[in-house]
């Protein structure tokens, strides 16, 4: 049986860096990304300037997406570590093939039986113990990659939700992102040719060390306002109608207001936007609201807070705070 390999998707031409604040703000443009000057001016710095950035935010305000879309409109290799705890050196770094290396050494053996040798002794033993540990038994982990850049340039290295890693891996990371280099014991020191653009993103479920944050750029990703997730909504559901979409932004935009267990990001308001429009809904109503909450919100009791009264409430806000702005 032959197992096919998912096909990549074809990666675009390789793109120079942006060589300003309004190039980068059309880079993301091209990517579908919607950034407003603030987010651009900390990309175009971090990437002029050749350091991480630090991405911080609430879930789904669009901190992953914009290594994404970097990557994809700057025509690089995309490597993502994704983070959890107990991620290790093996996983993220490096790891010897070990099973590999086991056949090495019985195939070296098996060999010294053939030929009548001690094998393995003496001198056959000590260029065993070099051969086993050659690069070509050595499995690159995401940090390891990043180091090596293609023809289309440095890569793209997003290492994501650094929060959920636990401290000594923060202290590893130290070292890679202000040397650009990893060391292995049995092999050396492998140095980048050129820093690789990291982005790093983390949901502040707990504070990142400061000496890590000190070599990176910060910036707090926040929920956009309402033009702006407008906009959005424009690039990511373009078939909801536009008053709908005008309702939908307002009563997220309100609902971000209130005290909720978990607000929604902008996922939620695209995935929100893209159900009622799966409804043939062009506008919004009470009943529509309350079957389709569980899009919008992941928590019961906030479910149940919204549902019924509070719901018409904030719609009725809703429809006469559009109805104002269109009377102006
Ligand atoms: N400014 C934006 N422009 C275009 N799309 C956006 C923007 N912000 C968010 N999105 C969309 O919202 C969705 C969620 O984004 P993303 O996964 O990057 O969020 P996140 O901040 O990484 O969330 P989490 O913390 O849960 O991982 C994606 O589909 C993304 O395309
Ligand atoms: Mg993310």
């Amino acid at each position: 049986m032959t197992i096919a390999a998912a096909p990549s998707k074809p990666r675009a031409a390789a793109r120079a860096l942006p060589a300003s604040v309004d190039a980068s703000v059309e880079l993301l443009k091209a990517g579908r990304y919607v950034a407003d000057r603030s987010l651009a001016t900390a990309l175009y710095l971090a990437l002029s300037l050749k350091r991480p950035l630090f991405l911080e935010g609430e879930a789904g305000v669009g901190k992953t997406e914009i290594a994404k879309v970097l990557a994809d409109t700057l025509g690089r290799r995309l490597i993502r570590l994704q983070c959890y705890e107990g991620l290790d050196v093996a996983s993220a770094v490096y790891e010897w093939n070990y099973a590999r290396q086991m056949i090495e050494i019985r195939l070296a053996e098996a060999t010294g039986r053939q030929t009548g040798a001690s094998v393995p002794a003496g001198t056959d033993r000590a260029k065993l113990g070099e051969d086993v540990f050659a690069p070509r038994f050595l499995i690159e982990r995401p940090l390891l990659q990043a180091l090596r850049s293609d023809a289309a340039g440095a890569p793209v290295l997003l290492i994501d939700e650094l929060d959920r890693t636990d401290e000594p891996f923060e202290a590893y990371l130290l070292e890679v992102l202000s040397d650009w280099q990893i060391t292995i014991p049995e092999i050396g020191t492998i140095k980048a040719a050129e820093p690789p653009i990291v982005i790093i993103t983390s949901n502040r479920t707990r504070e990142i060390h400061d000496a890590l944050k000190r070599r990176c750029f910060y910036y707090w990703v926040d929920y956009p306002d309402a033009a702006r997730e407008l906009e959005i909504l424009r690039l990511k559901a373009p078939e909801a109608d536009k008053r709908l979409a005008q309702q939908v932004v307002a009563f997220v935009q309100k609902l971000r207001g209130m005290d909720l267990f978990k607000l929604p990001g902008v996922a939620e308001t695209i995935d929100w936007t893209q159900a009622l429009v799966q409804l043939d809904r062009l506008s919004l109503d009470p009943e529509t609201i309350n079957n389709t909450l569980g899009v919008l919100l992941k928590y019961q009791d906030d479910i149940a807070k919204l549902q019924g009264s509070e719901a018409i409430k904030l719609l009725d806000q809703v429809k006469s705070e559009l109805a104002a702005l269109q009377a102006v």
